[in-house]
């Protein structure tokens, strides 16, 4: 945070299966796992495209959330199903060491392309939903602060989280 790359909107992926997208996916992949990221966006590591990576099985930053499939999701576009808005906790690997409680739609379709270029649509809830929408703003440069409306609920995940592996990030 503070990295004026942050706050620009991303571009459009327009050639696909390239040795250069994979290379940046496996280079996301990397800096995801090795922060314990739930999800992380071509942004963060610099790199302004509309790439974001996200899901797991069990995550240790968010030991109450389920399972989220591992997904890289290109262009990716949003239409929120209902108007349920539901509140949550999220961290960001831009934004180390905090946690802020963020609304965020309930029900989600998601579209966009997998790195060969095939189509993905997928209707999805709760925390799937939430890391969408979490990593997509990133290609448009928001982070998750700028969506708080609680700044209340914003602080050190040591303090908020004490008994949380990994809370020191
Ligand atoms: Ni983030």
């Amino acid at each position: 945070m503070g990295d004026a790359r942050l706050l620009q909107r991303a571009e459009e992926v327009v050639r696909f299966g390239t040795p250069e997208l994979r290379a940046l996916i496996a280079d996301m992949e990397d800096t995801m796992h090795a922060l314990d990221g739930a999800g992380l966006a071509a942004p963060q590591i610099g790199v302004g495209l509309r790439v974001v990576i996200f899901g797991f099985d069990f995550n240790p930053r968010y030991p109450e959330a389920g399972s989220v499939p591992y997904t890289v999701l290109i262009n990716p576009v949003l239409t929120p199903l209902a108007e349920e808005i539901e509140e949550g906790w999220e961290g960001c690997l831009s934004v180390p060491g905090l946690r802020g409680v963020v609304p965020r739609w309930r029900h989600l379709r998601y579209e966009g392309f997998d790195p060969e270029g095939r189509r993905i649509d997928r209707t999805v809830e709760g925390f799937h939903a939430r890391v969408v929408q979490h990593e997509t703003d990133h290609l448009d440069g928001i982070l998750y602060p700028m969506r708080m409306r609680d700044m209340s609920r914003f602080g050190f995940t040591d303090l908020l989280f004490p008994d949380q592996a990994g809370a020191s990030e």
